[in-house]
């Protein structure tokens, strides 16, 4: 029996495409699911001028866009608990018509003052709407008051400082939820259950037996019709200074002390200040970046819509991580993101070193050397697991050859696991703030990445400078071949 939670909902940015094609389709499917009966109430607004019912039609259209086998009786009474009220969130009066409109619907659906604000719409409105919020009255008194921020959270460590502390003058930090959606996906929850779950998997996830982890976040598609707005972020700060130091900091945390938020975040934080921040000549030599050129099919970067045509943007980063701590010292972390890459995935690959002698290598066998055991974790599009271990060559002689454990989820278990944007928000309903980026998170990534921001914005880069539908630059590829390295998935694998 699935629980139920009250809560009045307001979507600033209702009528935009987040909402539409995400917040409204996964709502429904917590509905469905039976977590939100029948004390809710959601709340649209944005400036135009829409009555309850555009708005009702334009939410059905979007569940049935999402789930084309939805049950539309239910989404016609699922669609009946919306409203609409225009709003300009500049402006300070129509907050005192809102908060009318969100008295009366707390009293009408029995809500007992539970509130749950989601920013929906450009970043630059953040800080003044949860003020407004404050100083207008929104807030309840009796029930819970949570907002829900949408990326970015700044552009660099001071803009994200400024916007916090606007912030904090109205939410304190357990009411903030910093949404990350990749912390809504399964395989990067199953992180946590893989680590701290399995005996043999915790006692090697350290230096002695580990030589290096990489993280690869790869896309297919281009910048799409997003130019305006990806242009000014690039790769570093839109997949790495979040995305990546998400995933990275879950990978490198110590065990905490319960499976809490508090503790969780704990453990994350104290993984991320031992994270180095590199100098600018250290940050040269340890990330690299990218833009995608045309290839047979698909123009250049520089041509895609609304992109300047000497536009310097990264389409593309590599880099190595290093955490000055007991447990990683010496292992080095490699990520990479980028668009018009080869394929759209989503893995992490732990490569573990290798048994200090080969006995089978010699005398008689030494060209078979043995491979690394690489735990392999699948996010997406596949879910599972895969470890590579050495094994036999059946037959006479004694040669070894790789071999794989693999796990992959099924039909009937993809079916069952929510999108990202349905966990958050029954996380957001809970209370539960695990899967949701802290301010002290939010800081340190920052922190790391304004480094290496800032010694690009210095230099001129020789763009472009991959091709649409490789795996990025060659001098990804030879970030690691310095180390004596390689990237566990390449393209001729
Ligand atoms: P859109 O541009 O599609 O929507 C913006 C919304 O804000 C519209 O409803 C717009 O309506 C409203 N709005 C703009 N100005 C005001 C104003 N002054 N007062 C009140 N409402 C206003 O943006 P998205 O939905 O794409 O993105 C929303 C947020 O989600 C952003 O922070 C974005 O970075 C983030 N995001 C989006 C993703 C996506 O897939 N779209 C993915 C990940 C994050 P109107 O102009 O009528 O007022
Ligand atoms: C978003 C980025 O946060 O994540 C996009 O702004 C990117 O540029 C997207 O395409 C990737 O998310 P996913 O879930 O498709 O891997």
């Amino acid at each position: 029996m699935a629980t139920e939670y009250s809560s009045l909902f307001t979507f600033f940015g209702g009528t935009g495409d987040l909402a539409k094609r995400k917040l409204y389709p996964s709502l429904f499917k917590l509905y469905v699911r039976g977590n939100l009966g029948e004390h809710f109430a959601v709340l649209g607004t944005a400036r135009d001028s829409w009555t309850d019912d555009k708005f009702r039609e334009v939410v059905t259209q979007s569940i049935k866009d999402d789930q084309p086998d939805a049950d539309m009786h239910a989404a016609e009474i699922f669609v009946s608990h919306f409203y609409y009220i225009a709003h300009d969130v500049t402006d300070k009066a129509h907050y005192a018509v809102m908060k009318d409109l969100v008295e009366k619907l707390d009293k009408q659906y029995s809500i007992n003052g539970n509130r749950i604000f989601y920013l929906s719409m450009a970043p630059r409105f953040f800080g003044e709407v949860a003020l407004n919020l404050k100083s207008e009255g929104l807030l309840s008194d009796d029930g819970s008051n949570r907002l829900v921020i949408e990326k970015p959270f700044g552009t660099d460590f001071s803009t994200a400082e400024t916007l916090n502390k606007q912030l904090s003058g109205a939410f304190d930090e357990t009411q903030i939820y910093r949404i990350d959606h990749y912390l809504g996906k399964e395989m990067v929850q199953n992180i946590q259950a893989l680590r701290f779950g399995n005996t043999f998997v915790e006692s090697l996830w350290n230096n002695r037996y580990i030589d290096n982890v990489q993280v690869t976040l790869s896309e297919k598609l281009g910048v799409e019709d997003r130019a305006g707005y990806y242009d000014t972020a690039g790769a570093l700060r839109d997949m790495v200074q979040n995305h990546i130091m998400q995933i990275v900091s879950q990978l490198a945390m110590e065990q905490p002390v319960s499976f809490t938020d508090a503790d969780v975040r704990v453990e994350k934080i104290k993984a991320l200040r031992s994270l180095r921040v590199y100098s600018p000549a250290e940050a040269a030599k340890n990330f690299i970046r990218g833009q995608y050129g045309a290839n047979d099919t698909e123009p250049a970067y520089r041509d895609e819509p609304n992109v300047p045509k000497d536009s310097h943007n990264d389409t593309f980063v590599a880099g190595k991580l290093l955490f000055d701590n007991y447990r990683w010292s010496g292992v080095p972390f490699y990520v990479r993101t980028g668009k018009r890459l080869a394929d759209k995935f989503t893995r992490i690959d732990v490569v573990f070193k290798k048994p200090l002698i080969d006995i089978f290598a010699f005398p008689q066998n030494r060209d078979n050397s043995l491979a690394p055991n690489v735990l392999t974790i699948y996010v997406e599009p596949n879910s599972g697991f895969s470890l590579q271990l050495n094994a036999k060559t059946a037959g006479q002689g004694f040669e070894t050859e790789p071999i794989h454990l693999d796990f992959q989820q099924d039909v009937a278990q993809k079916e069952e696991t929510p999108e990202p944007y349905e966990r958050l928000l029954h996380d957001t309903l809970k209370g539960d703030q695990t899967n949701f980026a802290s301010w002290d998170e939010v800081s340190y990534a920052w922190k790391f990445v304004d480094v290496i921001q800032k010694l690009w914005d210095s230099e001129t880069p020789d763009f472009p400078n991959y091709i649409s539908g490789s795996m990025g630059p060659a001098a990804s590829d030879e970030l690691l071949q310095r180390d004596h390295r390689a990237w566990v998935y390449r393209l001729n694998r």
